[in-house]
């Protein structure tokens, strides 16, 4: 009995070890961009391929319709690892994916270098900074479990500043986005894809993902609004 026994835990020992052996090896399941190097494409060579973008991006990366992005005045870094992204299939769009599916990595950093240098677009009314978008943005809703957008974003939406102390680059900051302008319609529809965790590729997705969480749909529309205004 106590032989059958023993053999019996060996027999699962040995079973579980190759189980364990033949697992594959854990790989993320997205795209890690916490030492993405910052990018520095040459603009000139983006301009030159830039027309394949206009139809919805604008000529001067000013969006033709508001449920398009605004591309210019973006962060280099961060337009690059988008495009990267949809290319590779960890940001999904029906439109995007097989576009960038056309462009050499090289295209794509010449891309962003080229839309990094446009002038971002005026906002079209000021923002009300009594407003709930405003408090959610600066104090966040700790009530609620929502972080201020203010310390990712920068306090005016224009994207994180680095540490000023430092003189060394900033390559996690270079992949957070500009939001200040940024297309209301649009901007919505990426906090719900956070919200529902559609938008989830990247190791960036997933600290976005964790903030919209906690939105309420209320919550989502005055910020959207907000952020269109700064
Ligand atoms: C037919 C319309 C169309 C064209 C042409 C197009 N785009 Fe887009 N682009 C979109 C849409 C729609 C989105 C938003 C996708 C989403 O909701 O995830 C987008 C998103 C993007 C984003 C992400 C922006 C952000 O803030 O996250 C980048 C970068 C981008 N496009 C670059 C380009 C470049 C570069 C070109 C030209 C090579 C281009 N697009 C051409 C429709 C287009
Ligand atoms: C802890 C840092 C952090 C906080 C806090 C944060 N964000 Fe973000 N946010 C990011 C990062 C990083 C990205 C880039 C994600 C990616 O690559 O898809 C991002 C992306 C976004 C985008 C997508 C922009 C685009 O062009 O597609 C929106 C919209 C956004 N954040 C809104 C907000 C709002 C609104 C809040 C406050 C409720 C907020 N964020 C708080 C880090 C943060």
């Amino acid at each position: 009995m106590i032989f059958t026994t023993r053999a019996a835990i060996v027999a699962s020992i040995a079973l579980l070890a190759m189980v364990v052996g033949l697992a594959p090896a854990a790989t993320p399941q997205f795209d890690d961009l916490r030492n993405q190097a910052p990018v520095h494409g040459d603009a000139a060579a983006g301009a030159t391929k830039a027309a394949l973008c206009a139809a919805c991006h604008g000529n001067n990366g000013v969006a033709v319709a508001p449920t398009f992005p605004n591309l210019a005045g973006q962060s280099e870094t961060y337009l690059y690892v988008q495009l990267r992204a949809f290319k590779d299939g960890a940001r999904n769009n029906a439109v995007m994916q097989p576009l960038a599916k056309t462009l050499t990595d090289q295209d794509m950093r010449n891309l962003a270098a080229h839309f990094a240098s446009l002038p971002g677009k005026a906002a079209p009314q000021k923002a009300l900074e009594s407003s709930r978008g405003s408090i959610l943005f600066h104090d966040g809703d700790a009530a609620h479990g929502v972080p201020p957008c203010q310390g990712c974003h920068g306090v005016d939406g224009k994207g994180p500043r680095p540490d000023p102390r430092s003189t060394a680059p900033q390559p996690a900051w270079s992949t957070f986005p500009v939001l200040a302008g940024q297309n209301a319609p649009y901007v919505l529809t990426q906090l719900k894809a956070y919200h529902d965790g559609t938008r989830t590729g990247t190791s960036n997705d997933k600290v976005m993902e964790g903030v919209a969480h906690n939105l309420s749909a209320a919550d989502m529309r005055v910020l959207a609004d907000y952020v269109s205004k700064q």
